[in-house]
């Protein structure tokens, strides 16, 4: 599949930039004309961020899934579409051609349907790392099902809260799910969720592991059996849905500053055209390259580039199941020189750990394959970013930087492979559509180079956040209401003398814990369910392979006999709360927090003393009590 919006010079890309925006409708209007809609739309955008309102491609209608598989049918049917690398080395690899794509999708829509599945449902995803995942997503695309994929390392009470939040009716699930050494029992995770979630109609339930697994009568259907009654039905081939444009096409729920996660909600059109732009773009795609996403499908990087916008290009999408470093830490360079992978796109955090291990894993691995590597989530160090481009990509390959949000549906700030300049440590420009603002605390424009700021985007582009899930408000509070206007990121970021994007990291309560963004009110709400805890204040410290650690400081009723062991169970408690991501990496015991006169919690303060700059902690003047800092710097962990 070739797009004519491919980008092939440092001169193309500012012309495409410069017209997308002087004249952001006919540059939109001119991609999205490249896409298969079932009928086209009336009028391009119409926005508003003060409530906010934004839409695209207003009254077309279109089926995502006729875009990522049956546009594709007669010209590359054979060529595989997915291939699928197993936790276990001596389990076979899988290899989906987009014919048997299209003929899976196909038959689990006919599940779907003949389980009562209706345009616009809400059905919970959430499985291990197998094909039947993104084949469970798109049935849900092509029936106009919302899907809300769950990752596999939250707990049954996030579960809860989500299937709740979203009032999902059936959720998709595996028995089990296959990680390094590990069995994660999905479905006992799901029946624990359950238990206070009366309104699930149907659990379809995916045999992976074998693991046993209790199946509710009238509730529990295996996967396997409804297929083979869509066999016995002869596999009837049905329509996909139309789709409105603005129809929403999923929900991803995202931590923010708040306890409760929220749902963003992307939608159909808007989604599809900018999701397949940025790739197209971003990664230089070039007919049959296979693309190497490492990310987890649970996160909107998998969503987006192992799912839709690789097939929108008709690429080959490689997905595995397991973790980089099993059965040994030369598991990504293994599956690089087996499938031939053109493109790497892997996070930072992945790269430090696997440089911990030193050269010797990549021993004998050719690597010959790669041709762009890529890096999402969090901001790159310069040392991991040189190894990457030394020992993986040998030189000769680009890496791309690529800065994006769970919101923003795609990579927003990045160099295009090969076309656009690199700078390690930079994001560097906006993709065509994308216009940053840095403004100041005040919400003044900064303008000019060499400076920093807030990071803001003042027009909208295709694949924005529409709503989070349920509660509209919620959204505008979120994003559009501390700079008039403006889609505010919750990122800082400096603009170089260059005018090139330098993300600088959250400037909000949000942590960026192995690129997995974790509130930190939510990690405080789960600590304080412990048993004993009066009050509780988290926040992030520099972590050498996960960037971020998470430190809490945790005020007991009473000083305890076995602090390890009270230390133990409260992560234990976090862990079974939100889940194994969002467990503390240190716990301070402490007889006070530093609070202002009005209550407030100085978190200034204790990050300083979490970076181990207790020196650093500057004027405590304000505080009610100052003499508790003196307490927690020589308190200790
Ligand atoms: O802080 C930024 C960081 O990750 C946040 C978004 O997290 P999430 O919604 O989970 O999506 C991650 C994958 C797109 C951002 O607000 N972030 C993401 N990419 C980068 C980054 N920080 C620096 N450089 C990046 N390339």
């Amino acid at each position: 599949m070739h797009y004519s919006f491919q980008i092939d010079s440092y001169e193309g890309y500012k012309a495409a930039y410069g017209k997308s925006v002087q004249q952001p409708e006919q540059f939109w209007s001119e991609i999205a004309e490249q896409f298969l809609w079932k009928k086209k739309w009336d009028k391009v955008l119409q926005w508003e961020f003060t409530t906010p309102d934004v839409k695209w491609f207003i009254n077309g209608k279109l089926n995502i899934t006729e875009n990522c598989l049956d546009r594709h049918l007669a010209s590359l049917g054979d060529k595989p579409a997915i291939i699928w690398e197993p936790n276990g080395v001596e389990e076979p690899h899988r290899v989906i051609s987009y014919n048997e794509l299209f003929f899976k999708v196909n038959q689990f829509v006919n599940v779907l349907r003949n389980n009562g599945v209706k345009k616009g449902d809400r059905i919970c995803i959430y499985m291990g790392m197998v094909p039947e995942l993104p084949i469970a997503m798109l049935a849900c695309a092509r029936v106009g099902a919302i899907h809300s994929v769950i990752f596999g390392g939250f707990s049954a009470q996030s579960i809860a809260d989500r299937l709740t939040d979203a009032n999902a009716a059936f959720i998709i699930t595996c028995d089990g799910a296959y990680r390094g050494g590990k069995d994660i029992q999905l479905k006992s995770i799901i029946d624990d969720a359950l238990v206070t979630c009366s309104f699930v109609r149907t659990v379809i339930v995916l045999n992976r592991t074998n693991t046993p697994v209790s199946m509710i009568k009238g509730r529990d259907i295996w996967w396997h059996e409804e297929i083979q009654k869509i066999e016995v039905q002869g596999n009837p081939v049905v329509p996909a849905e139309e789709m409105d444009s603005e129809d929403p096409l999923f929900i991803l729920y995202t931590s923010g500053s708040t306890g409760k996660p929220k749902g963003v909600v992307h939608s159909s059109g808007g989604y599809m055209v900018y999701s397949t732009y940025s790739f197209v773009n971003v990664f230089q795609y070039k007919q049959g390259d296979v693309h190497f996403c490492t990310a987890d499908i649970g996160w909107i990087t998998g969503h987006t580039y192992i799912v839709y916008s690789v097939l929108c290009a008709g690429g080959t999408s490689v997905m595995y199941e397991g973790l980089p470093t099993w059965p040994d830490s030369g598991r990504l360079w293994d599956i690089t020189d087996k499938h031939k992978v053109n493109v790497l796109y892997t996070a930072p955090t992945a790269i430090r750990s696997l440089m911990a291990y030193g050269l010797a894993p990549l021993e004998g691995k050719s690597l010959a394959s790669l041709k762009v590597l890529g890096t999402v989530g969090e901001p790159i160090n310069e040392e991991a970013w040189h190894w990457y481009d030394e020992h993986i990509g040998k030189k000769r390959c680009p890496i791309v930087d690529t800065w994006w949000q769970t919101e923003t549906g795609g990579i927003m700030i990045s160099n295009l492979a090969g076309i656009t300049p690199s700078k390690p440590s930079y994001a560097t420009l906006p993709l065509p559509g994308v216009q940053p603002v840095l403004v100041d605390e005040q919400g003044n424009v900064i303008e000019g180079n060499d400076v920093s700021g807030n990071l803001c985007i003042r027009y909208p582009w295709p694949s924005i956040i529409r709503t989070t899930y349920g509660d509209h408000e919620r959204c505008r509070l979120n994003y559009f209401s501390s700079y008039k206007g403006m889609y505010f990121t919750g990122d800082g970021c400096y603009r170089d003398a260059n005018g090139f994007y330098r993300i600088t990291g959250r400037v909000d309560d949000v942590l960026n814990v192995s690129g997995h963004r974790i509130g930190t009110a939510e990690v405080e709400n789960a600590i304080n369910m412990h048993t004993g805890v009066l009050e509780s204040a988290v926040v992030g410290y520099p972590h050498d392979l996960k960037g971020q650690g998470i430190y809490a400081f945790v005020i007991m009723d009473h000083a305890p006999d076995d602090a390890d062991s009270i230390k133990a169970d409260i992560m234990q408690t976090v862990s079974r709360v939100i889940g194994p991501i969002a467990r503390p990496d240190k716990i301070q015991l402490v007889s006070g927090l530093p609070k202002t006169r009005s209550g407030k919690i100085m978190r200034r303060i204790l990050r300083k003393i979490a970076e181990n700059e207790p020196g650093a902690v500057g004027d405590t003047s304000t505080l009610l009590d100052p003499a508790v800092v003196e307490d927690i710097k020589n308190g200790g962990l």
